[in-house]
């Protein structure tokens, strides 16, 4: 599919720019080492992609085959708020992205996996780029009164404590992390972005395609150095260990779920968003496939372990010992089962949606102790993690529901509360991220 570019208007193409010399400060070393890591692609470009060629009619919902909506004030004035906040959203989560990656950037033992991870960046700042324009092109009058600068202004001063999703409140602990994330976070971006490119306003749907295509690359940023830290564990060479990774799994595969929205069984979370032409899943099963999904990829990283860790097995045999260990749960042939990694229970370190605030244990026991579940989890959890003021925010929001001090409505709105909150740019010459050319710092 063909594509069109796009810049951003002057004011915002320049904020943009300035938003990363502050956040993303290695970016100019992205073009340094594109030639050496990436020689077959064209270079990086900080555009909007808006892709040719997509249907000028709906695909799901009640207005099925009637024309896309092309301005905000075009649609149903349900679906434009909902769409707004689809698009605040997801700008907050690329940009927010890049804040987490940069702190542990630099800690990447192999230039590959940094140079991956830095074009990873990138392209989240193309995202974010591409949901700016999406909020200044048009007129969203009919929608907020929030005037398009200050929309702007909005996504540009979050910082990681101030983000809309969790997920994005996390700070990174080792390079370990930016490799999950991209394995674990940027796969549930792959599962929004593939519904929404269904979405009854066409701006949106076009942005979807090339959008798309660059998150396939950031799954294999997370899952290639995977394989290989996998493989590297089983012949005792490793620097990072199975039972690191397991622990990182623990600690974003909830905030994964929490994504998908509302993801109680009985809650049809996300229906309204299909009835209304905005994506194609409800919330449940969207989050089943990318289950189903993460399942296979673990399978995957396993089978591998297995196979480097008794090369002398045949490739059947080794599928074959793999397979008996998940079943019996026990160990053979030099592997046991909790050698293996697996998925936690759903219902696991759950802050929102299905399980928030009960006592889920790893696999699905429950827990009618509540500091028997806390240092359980814990233990589940990484050691540098397990220290972190999200921790233990959900330990002491726990505690107070346990004691029917707080209730689950307001435990699921707490946040925890850090240091770093909102806030402008920090240039001390301007206030703003979006500046007037006339009131243009020094002008
Ligand atoms: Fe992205
Ligand atoms: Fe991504």
């Amino acid at each position: 599919m063909s594509e069109t570019r796009a810049e951003l208007p002057k004011t915002y193409h320049d904020a943009v720019v300035h938003w990363q010399t502050h956040e993303f400060p290695d970016y100019p070393m992205l073009a340094r080492v594109w030639d050496r890591f990436f020689p077959r692609d064209g270079p990086f470009c900080l555009c909007a992609k808006v892709a040719d060629g997509v249907s000028d009619l709906i695909e799901v919902g009640d207005l099925v085959g009637r024309p896309r909506a092309t301005t905000p004030a075009e649609l149903d004035p349900k679906a434009a708020h909902i769409l707004l906040g689809q698009i605040r959203a997801q700008a907050s989560t690329e940009f927010g992205s890049i804040q987490q990656h940069t702190g542990t950037l630099h800690r990447a033992s192999d230039p590959q996996d940094q140079a991956w991870v830095l074009r990873v960046m990138a392209e989240e700042l193309r995202h974010g780029y591409q949901m700016i324009h999406l909020l200044t092109s048009v007129d969203w009058s009919p929608v907020t009164d929030q005037k398009p600068a200050d929309m702007v202004e909005e996504i540009l001063s979050m910082t990681t404590g101030s983000h809309v999703l969790a997920a994005f409140n996390l700070e990174f602990d080792s390079f370990t992390d930016n490799v999950v994330f991209a394995a674990f976070i940027d796969r549930v971006g792959k599962y929004q972005l593939t519904m929404q490119k269904v979405s009854t306003y066409r701006p949106y749907a076009t942005s979807m395609p090339p959008m798309l295509k660059e998150e396939a690359f950031h799954l294999a940023a997370g899952v290639v150095p995977l394989r290989r830290w996998a493989e590297a564990a089983a012949r005792g060479d490793a620097l990072v260990t199975m039972d690191a990774l397991q622990k990182a799994c623990a600690k974003w595969f909830g905030r994964a779920l929490e994504m998908f929205g509302d993801d109680r069984p009985d809650a049809n979370g996300g229906a309204d968003s299909v009835r209304l032409g905005l994506k194609d899943m409800t919330n449940r099963q969207a989050q089943d496939a990318y289950v189903a999904e993460v399942t296979q990829m673990l399978d995957d990283l396993n089978e591998r372990y297995v196979r480097a860790k008794r090369p002398d097995l045949s490739r059947d045999d080794a599928a074959a010992l793999h397979e008996r260990l998940k079943r019996d749960r026990g160990a053979a042939d030099g592997i046991a089962y909790d050698d293996l990694l697996r998925l936690p229970d759903r219902r696991f370190f759950r802050r929102r949606g299905d399980g928030a605030f009960e006592m889920w244990g790893f696999d699905g026991e429950r827990f009618d102790d509540v500091e028997r579940c806390i240092a359980h989890v814990a233990s589940r959890l990484p050691e540098a993690y397990r220290a972190s003021v999200d921790v233990r925010h959900w330990a002491e929001t726990l505690r107070r529901v346990r004691a029917k001090e707080l209730s689950l409505k307001d435990a699921i709105k707490s946040q925890p509360r850090l240091a770093r909150v909102g806030g402008p740019c920090p240039c001390s010459r301007s206030v703003r991220w979006v500046v007037d050319e006339a009131g243009a710092p020094g002008a």
